[in-house]
């Protein structure tokens, strides 16, 4: 008799969600769940889950596609290393002939760490491993009352054993599916509803009254701020577009010209005009009407929208989009391509770039 697990699963029988990947034991689809919800909630991940395994049903098909309609799919969820990482897996699985069996095997995987191996091995496999995420650590540190921070060594190990000491190992897909749904619908951060919990009469935190000062966090995560300048620019029909690289956020996804600035420049665009100039060749830009240099107002840089925030997990990126006019025989700089105006809906782009590209072009265009 385990008191926990058993209350615990009388309670997920009643409320549980009916959720696809919980009809399945294939761990590719489990898999592809779990990556999704990491850093999803299930509201916004269900209508992606379903998209992505329809276009990949299994490893090989995830293998074939190109990256870029890989993103594609993953278009306005966010954190896209998660989709770079798993084409990047599901490529080395295709070579190594499928999914692999064990849960080392499972720990290896590009993107995969302890929580997603537990939960892949525990649902697929029914092995008994505890799996514990945020749900989890804010379940575990108030039914025990354990207030070391959770993102210490000395807390994880805590709590790494404590799962491991709750885990019903009879059946240990349905006792981690039970968890991770009490966390996030009966003991949530904000409001948990006490009064209604089976589990209140033995919940140290409740006896306490520290409910809601657990689980700790030892560390504030810092917040970086960016400044991005894009600017839409109009050469004929076409616009530029870069694929972005480097070890940065939104890695691979495509945008349009971009400058980044030290702090916002909205007031005063010099610093704008003189990076234009460095990525244009400027003197080949003329007015075609008069076919005549354009001297001091090189370029005209509209602003469009100022001041937009972009926040993103640890970064506030400030945004203003400007347009300009180019002529169409002048030069591209480096690293950007010319794309037509209604191929833009073909590139995978950030929600930022997106919210730009609705500014500047007609629904139709927008429109696949
Ligand atoms: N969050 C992470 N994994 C989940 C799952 N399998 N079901 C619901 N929410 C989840």
């Amino acid at each position: 008799m385990n008191r926990f697990s058993d209350t615990l699963l009388l309670w997920y029988d009643e409320h549980k969600r009916d959720l696809p990947w919980r009809h399945t034991r294939d761990p590719y689809l489990i898999w592809i769940s779990e990556i999704i919800l990491q850093q999803t909630r299930v509201a916004q991940g269900y209508d992606y889950y379903q998209r992505f395994v329809n276009r990949f049903p299994d490893v090989f098909s995830l293998a074939e596609a190109d990256e870029d309609e890989v993103l594609k799919y993953w278009q306005g969820l966010g954190y896209y290393s998660r989709a770079r990482n798993l084409h990047a897996a599901a490529c080395n699985m295709a070579e190594a002939g499928g999914f692999p069996d064990t849960y080392e095997g499972v720990l290896a995987l590009k993107g995969v760490g302890g929580y997603t191996a537990a939960a892949i091995c525990s649902f697929a496999y029914d092995m008994p491993y505890a799996v514990v995420d945020g749900n989890v650590y804010r379940v575990l540190s108030r039914w025990l009352g354990i207030d070391l921070p959770i993102d210490s060594t000395s807390g994880k190990k805590a709590f790494a054993e404590a799962a491991d000491a709750l885990l019903d190992k009879s059946r240990p897909a349905l006792y981690n599916q039970a968890v991770m749904e009490f966390g996030a619908l009966q003991c949530t951060p904000q409001s948990p509803d006490c009064q209604a919990c089976p589990l209140a009469s033995g919940c140290a935190a409740l006896q306490q009254g520290r409910v809601h000062e657990l689980p700790v966090k030892a560390h504030k995560t810092k917040v970086t701020h960016r400044y991005f300048n894009y600017i839409y620019v109009r050469i004929g029909e076409d616009t530029l577009l870069r694929k972005r690289s480097g070890e940065d956020v939104w890695k691979n996804l495509y945008e349009p010209l971009l400058i980044e600035t030290n702090e916002d420049v909205a007031d005063n665009e010099l610093p704008l005009v003189e990076a234009l100039d460095a990525l244009f060749d400027k003197t080949s830009l003329y007015d075609s009407q008069s076919n005549a240099l354009q001297k001091g107002k090189r370029y005209f840089l509209m602003l469009k929208r100022r001041g937009l925030k972009h926040v993103l997990s640890h970064r506030v990126i400030h945004t203003n989009f400007y347009e300009m006019t180019m002529p169409e025989e002048g030069p591209i700089p480096d690293g950007y391509f010319k794309v037509s105006a209604k191929d833009l809906q073909k590139y995978a782009v950030s929600n930022l770039v997106s919210q730009f590209f609705s500014l500047f072009l007609s629904p139709d265009n927008l429109n696949e």
